[in-house]
């Protein structure tokens, strides 16, 4: 990741401010120009890839995009024909979907993994891409376990994260997931495909798994 994100993301980190630094780099982004290594004003092309793949269509059913940053992948799911709701922890960056997005009706707010709204619907498409490996390790699980609670029976979840082996050790943010951890989900989900993506920017190891609820 860029070297200024990389440093706003070490100062938040080590004051234990785990979340903190996605607001920082949202505000300098937005008023300062800070280029933010993972927006990049198109659909990731790995959720292009894999709804092209699965020839996902939205027919009116409900999405929901956690973490959606700056909300590329919730207009795409809405353009394949979903209601798409998309929170994200950091009010800057919901403003600014806001601000940006005023054609398709997302609807954008701000709500946290970790502690998810009391009244959140189920969805019939889950997309979580690129916000697991932000957490905190220690906090990881519980928001890998509230997953399955958001899903329709019947509905799916796509999933796009970095991945490292047990022993493998990673520098700075984001902090990749094992395959043991990604597994839990299978205690009360179907994964229905799983492909590892390859990328020709770097050398990172990512996985794309889907999964279906039973
Ligand atoms: C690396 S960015 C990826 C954003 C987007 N998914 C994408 O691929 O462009 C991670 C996003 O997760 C959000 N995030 C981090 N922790 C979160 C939490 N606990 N609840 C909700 N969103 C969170 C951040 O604010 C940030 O927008």
């Amino acid at each position: 990741m860029k070297e200024d994100v990389q440093e706003i993301a070490k100062k938040h980190i080590e004051q234990n401010d785990y979340l903190g630094w996605f607001e920082e780099i949202y505000q300098k982004g937005k008023n300062e120009g800070l280029e933010i290594p993972w927006v990049s004003q198109e659909v990731n092309p790995y959720v292009k890839y894999i709804c092209e793949k699965l020839n996902v269509e939205g027919n009116n059913k409900q999405a929901l995009v956690i973490g959606c940053g700056l909300g590329e992948d919730s207009e795409y799911l809405s353009g394949l024909g979903f209601q798409v709701d998309a929170f994200d922890f950091s009010p800057t960056v919901i403003e600014w979907c806001k601000q940006i997005h005023t054609e398709r009706g997302v609807n954008y707010f701000v709500a946290d993994l970790l502690d998810l709204p009391k009244d959140l619907p189920k969805y019939d498409f889950v997309l979580e891409i690129y916000t697991l490996q932000t957490l905190p390790i220690s906090e990881r699980e519980k928001a890998i376990f509230s997953l399955p609670s958001i899903i329709k029976h019947g509905g799916e979840m796509v999933l796009i994260c970095r991945i490292k082996d047990i022993d493998e050790i990673t520098e700075g943010v984001p902090f990749p997931l094992t395959l043991s951890e990604l597994a839990t989900l299978q205690t009360s989900l179907i994964l229905t495909s799983s492909e590892r993506l390859l990328s020709d920017q770097d050398a990172w190891k990512r996985i794309c798994n889907v999964y279906k609820k039973p």
